[in-house]
């Protein structure tokens, strides 16, 4: 369980595949992230290709390890409302 200050940090794969993709979710989430005030809980990171390119856009977000493959804005959305908030 998400301890109270903890940081939630989302990673974005910034592989070759990935980052061809993961624009607008990524704004997406950016821009959530703005307006609902939380730029002091979460931030946002790139890793290197985790060799699931099939699966472009990928992201994880720490510390609850949560993966989530071929994100689009709507599932960008979905995950907001469940991981973020
Ligand atoms: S480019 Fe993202 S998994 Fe390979």
């Amino acid at each position: 369980m998400k301890k109270k200050d903890e940081k939630t940090t989302i990673f974005f794969c910034n592989g070759k595949k990935c980052s061809k993709y993961n624009k607008e979710p990524k704004d997406y989430l950016k821009s959530q992230v703005i307006e609902f005030g939380l730029e002091d809980k979460v931030c946002f990171s790139k890793m290197d290709c985790q060799k699931m390119c099939k699966k472009a856009p990928v992201l994880c977000i720490e510390p609850k390890d949560v993966w989530k493959k071929e994100v689009t804005v709507k599932k960008a959305k979905k995950i907001f409302e469940k991981h973020i908030l």
